[in-house]
């Protein structure tokens, strides 16, 4: 096996064989040895059905499936005939096997003082979090009585319910509720902004909104249903084209209790709207108490949808991935398993520090670890609350020392951050729990690998590079525990079922180290069924680049750029499309660019992305400005001020994720002739580091740099 380095940038080429099993305490790996991992990846691609039915057996089936795959690309069909239920998988099938009464979640809030009531014993803190603990049964009561609540709301199978919610264990009741009764969750990252809602709500055709009161964030409270409120009321009153779109019913869950909500609320008794709109407002807690804790698992077909899930493309508008249900659990079940080597009864905790609203977080914190019986761990808030000297923050180390954390499961961008805020706050808690540690969302740096290696795993955890997108529904690349020698940087090698590649635009693969397209050859039971309303967005975006040379039969194409070294172990090299990684959430260039346009004073805006040390990648905007604002401040330049309104503005429009690090202005864009914008030219501009120091309040001219490379783009 080769140990070369390969790429320049890339200064670590050691090899990271497995360890056997009894020296991380675990009964057995699933998957033993390279050898073993090869025959099996063998296994599924000469037999795919045969395959993936043994692991659709891993689940509880109401009706068995006739038929395991229909292919006609690209559109995939699995477990044909086939009737199955997500939170009967997640909950009521353990509590019928006689588990009802282990612990199913495990929730740590994050205010840490007084007024929380569940003492933690052990923690380095003065002052306990609260601590809640769920067993399969609570879930199963409390879906059911979530469900009732949602059917009572007029709530039907098939409607899809829009979910914006806090990291709070209700944030899990509502989603499984959703898939109880046979309605399509739509969760909303609550780090977005009103109008992120609107977009979203508006294209699900969504009429049920769940949110809470506030929710807690590095010790401030993030006003969840205020914007909600504002959302409704814009959707109710458009002002620019389309009808009005009313949002029937909106369920609040009192989580601070500290801002008072701006109305009172309706219990089901006489009608109490907000203004301008149409829209209820119950909390939920009130109408909880009027319906029974009993529901049934709708008996849902295979390809029924279970979710939506927004993710950002090359256009301004999101699109709504479509993930449906056998199919996504199997492939969820499934690499859950063999990734993080779960097994129930085993005494393992997971920890996965995403957030529900992202798909790491539904397939990881929520399904993944549910079906496989291991419990689950969720967090409230930030890794830096309470925070220490510096803006640090010690947090994560303290919940998994104290509650035994035996997987974890985190983003490269905060492996960095962590790096940066030192050694010494890991080294003050025992993190000797740990035993698999895995990395999600971007590219990993070696050096972070290494870091998180040692530091956190002591050199003995096995590190997990997992590679994959919203759209996959799980794992697509990613060593395996028991099996695969890591290489730091590389996601290694593909799934069991999946038949990964690296060719060029003619669908040839190609040989090793050369740079080319990441595809996928062959369906795989978790991808997307569809975007949301937009087919032609589906054939275009996935399955128009690239094709098998020989019958012509469509490959999924990622929009990543990839190589594969001499031992077949992939490297990804990052996105070939417009949008950027920022601290691992994506972010459609188009989208910032809108925001800033909407703004009064801006002409013209293009947004790329510059290395960033912890974030991966940064934001960096260039803009025009109306001759407007030159006419209202005579003789000056555009400055801080304005720099940071625009900033605020996107952060408004979108969200604080999607705030530029960058704002710079430019007295036109460098086009083509063609008239495209020349982003390779300003992606240059923003990587320069000494452009980045200086010029910050003068014009930029790019106009001699622009006809030079003219030609070229
Ligand atoms: O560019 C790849 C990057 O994240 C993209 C998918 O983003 P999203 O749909 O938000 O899903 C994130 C969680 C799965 C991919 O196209 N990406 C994700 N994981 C890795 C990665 N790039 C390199 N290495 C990874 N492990």
């Amino acid at each position: 096996m080769t140990t070369e380095p390969i790429d320049s940038t890339l200064q670590e080429h050691r090899l990271f064989p497995p360890r056997p099993a009894s020296e991380l305490g675990f009964a057995r790996w699933h998957v033993g040895s390279l050898d073993e991992y090869h025959k099996l990846h063998r296994r599924s691609l000469d037999d795919p059905e045969g395959f993936w039915a043994s692991e659709a057996g891993y689940l509880s089936w109401f009706r068995r499936w006739d038929k395991v795959l229909d292919w006609t690309p690209p559109d995939a069909r699995w477990f044909l005939g086939g009737t199955i239920n997500a939170c009967f998988n997640c909950a009521d099938r353990h509590v019928q096997a006689g588990h009802g009464d282990e612990v199913a979640l495990v929730w740590e809030a994050e205010p840490i003082g007084p007024q929380t009531s569940h003492p933690a014993p052990g923690s380095a803190y003065a002052n306990e979090p609260e601590v809640r603990r769920l067993t399969y049964r609570d879930l199963q009561v409390e879906t059911s009585k979530v469900a009732n609540v949602l059917k009572r709301l007029g709530v039907k199978k098939g409607d899809v319910v829009t979910i914006y919610m806090p990291m709070v264990p209700e944030l899990a009741i509502a989603i499984l509720a959703c898939a109880r009764l046979g309605a399509v969750h739509s969760v909303i990252f609550g780090g977005f902004a009103p109008h992120a809602i609107s977009e979203r709500v508006l294209d699900a055709d969504s009429r049920v909104i769940i949110t809470a009161d506030g929710g807690y964030r590095r010790g401030d409270i993030v006003p969840l249903q205020q914007n909600v409120e504002e959302a409704v009321r814009s959707l109710a009153n458009p002002t620019h084209g389309g009808g009005a779109h009313i949002v029937n019913h909106v369920l609040v869950l009192r989580r601070t209790g500290r801002q008072p909500p701006s109305k009172r609320f309706h219990t089901g008794h006489a009608p109490d709207t907000l203004p301008g709109s149409a829209t209820r407002f119950h909390w939920w807690h009130e109408i909880e108490a009027l319906v029974s804790d009993a529901c049934p698992c709708e008996p849902m077909d295979a390809e029924d949808m279970l979710f939506l899930l927004y993710t950002s493309g090359s256009t301004g508008k999101p699109k709504g991935i479509v993930h449906t249900t056998g199919g996504y659990l199997t492939y969820v079940n499934t690499t859950c398993r063999l990734t993080f080597n779960m097994i129930p009864d085993a005494g393992q905790l997971f920890w996965c520090s995403a957030d529900l609203g992202w798909i790491t977080g539904h397939s990881y914190v929520l399904y993944g670890p549910l079906m496989n019986r291991v419990p689950t761990l969720m967090y409230e808030g930030a890794p830096n609350f309470p925070t220490l000297d510096g803006g640090k923050g010690d947090r994560f180390w303290d919940i998994i020392a104290r509650h035994r954390v035996t997987q974890f499961y985190t983003a490269p961008t905060a492996i960095r951050t962590f790096m940066k805020w030192g050694d010494e706050l890991p080294a003050r808690h025992d993190l000797s729990s740990l035993r698999i540690l895995g990395t999600v969302g971007e590219p990993i740096n070696p050096e972070a690998w290494i870091w998180y290696h040692a530091t956190i795993g002591k050199g003995q955890c096995p590190v997990v590079d997992t590679y994959w997108q919203t759209e996959t529904g799980g794992h697509v690349c990613t060593p395996l525990p028991g099996a695969t020698p890591a290489k730091p940087g590389s996601c290694t090698l593909p799934m069991p079922g999946i038949d990964a590649a690296v060719v060029n635009e003619q669908g040839e693969e190609l040989p090793p180290n050369q740079g080319g397209l990441f595809v996928i050859r062959r369906p795989w039971p978790g991808m997307l069924r569809g975007v949301h309303a937009n087919r032609e967005r589906f054939v275009s975006n996935y399955w128009s680049r690239v094709q098998d040379p020989r019958s012509g039969e469509p490959y999924y194409f990622s929009a990543d750029g990839a190589r594969r070294d001499p031992d077949g172990y992939f490297w990804i090299q990052g996105r070939i499309d417009d949008v950027i990684k920022v601290s691992g959430h994506l972010l459609g260039t188009m989208e910032v660019e809108s925001a800033l346009v909407s703004h009064p004073m801006v002409a013209e805006a293009a947004v790329v992305g510059m290395p960033h040390d912890i974030k991966g990648s940064a934001i960096c905007a260039f803009v025009t400005l109306k001759s407007k604002w030159f006419t209202e401040n005579p003789g000056n330049q555009p400055g801080d001020d304005l720099r940071k309104e625009l900033a605020a503005h996107v952060a408004r429009e979108v969200g604080a994720l999607a705030r530029p690090d960058q704002v710079r202005f430019a007295d036109g864009l460098p086009k083509t002739r063609s008239g495209k914008i020349m982003r390779r030219l300003l992606r240059d501009v923003a990587a320069g580091v000494e452009k980045i120091t200086q010029d910050t309040t003068t014009l930029e001219d790019f106009s001699v740099v622009a006809k030079l490379r003219a030609d070229e783009e």
